[in-house]
């Protein structure tokens, strides 16, 4: 067989959880997406390649995951200055390359089923040199989740983090609404705006949860229930790559 068609029977399925901004509500997702694929005894792997600001989000994985990986492997590119994280590397002197990234994802994730990458800030953010969250999605050929807080103004900020997106990532894309800790008057009607405004979107709300750490097995089954429609199948064997 091919070294490329060795490579692609192990390909995982590639979520990739980026946002309409930052602080939305990226990092508790991908938590609890990496949580529900190990308590439904699914092979996963959840990163944060890129952080800057410090690392408490690839710590927060890194938790989730019960350390099944080093910190290293769900971080390998930290930056200290809490500015985009292309910024933050160049005042540390230090060069990131897309090429880079997409080899170290596939590396560690090359035995799993499911690999879920946090990106940072929002779909255009500058990562490194060169590219943002828009071309990680492309290179990895991930579904892409965009996360938004569910307040006044996120049906335009969701409807242009999709069209940021190549078309097939658009209809490959997921949508989720995050509760805030206080609706405003907007909240309530957003999902059904969204819907009406882009027919076929694949969007949900989940609620906000104090105890966003707790068990899943404390949430609640609907929240189970769009965790399981985000996830997807695997990737069946010998599928395509990534
Ligand atoms: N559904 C939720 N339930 C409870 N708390 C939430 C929820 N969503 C977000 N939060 C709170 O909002 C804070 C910011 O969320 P989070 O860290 O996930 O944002 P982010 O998009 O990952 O930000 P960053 O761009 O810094 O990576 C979290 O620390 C958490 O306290
Ligand atoms: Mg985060």
């Amino acid at each position: 067989m091919s070294k490329a068609g060795r490579r692609s029977r192990r390909a995982p399925r590639w979520l990739f959880v980026t946002g309409t901004d930052t602080g939305v509500g990226k990092t508790v997702l991908t938590v609890w997406l990496v949580r529900h694929l190990h308590a439904a005894g699914r092979r996963a792997a959840a990163f944060k390649p890129i952080c800057s600001g410090g690392r408490g989000d690839a710590r927060e994985l890194w938790r989730a995951q019960g350390g099944a990986w080093t910190l290293d492997e769900v971080n390998p590119w930290h930056f200290g200055a809490p500015v985009a994280p292309l910024l933050a590397s160049r005042r540390e002197g230090q060069v990131v390359r897309l090429s880079a990234v997409v080899r170290h994802l596939r590396r560690v994730a090359a035995a799993v089923e499911f690999g879920v990458v946090e990106g940072a800030g929002g779909v255009l953010s500058p990562l490194g040199e060169g590219f943002d969250s828009r071309d990680l999605v492309v290179a990895l050929r991930a579904d892409p989740v965009i996360v938004g807080m569910n307040r006044l103004g996120a049906v335009s900020q969701v409807r242009l983090a999709l069209r940021a997106l190549p078309p097939g990532a658009r209809r490959r894309a997921w949508v989720i609404l995050m509760e805030p800790a206080r609706p405003d008057r907007a909240t309530a009607g957003n999902l059904a705006l969204l819907r009406e405004c882009e027919p076929g979107v694949k969007a949900r709300v989940l609620p906000w949860i104090l105890r966003w750490r707790e068990p899943l097995v404390r949430m609640d089954g609907a929240v189970r229930r769009v965790l399981e429609e985000v996830v997807g199948p695997a990737r069946p064997r010998g599928g395509a790559a990534g």
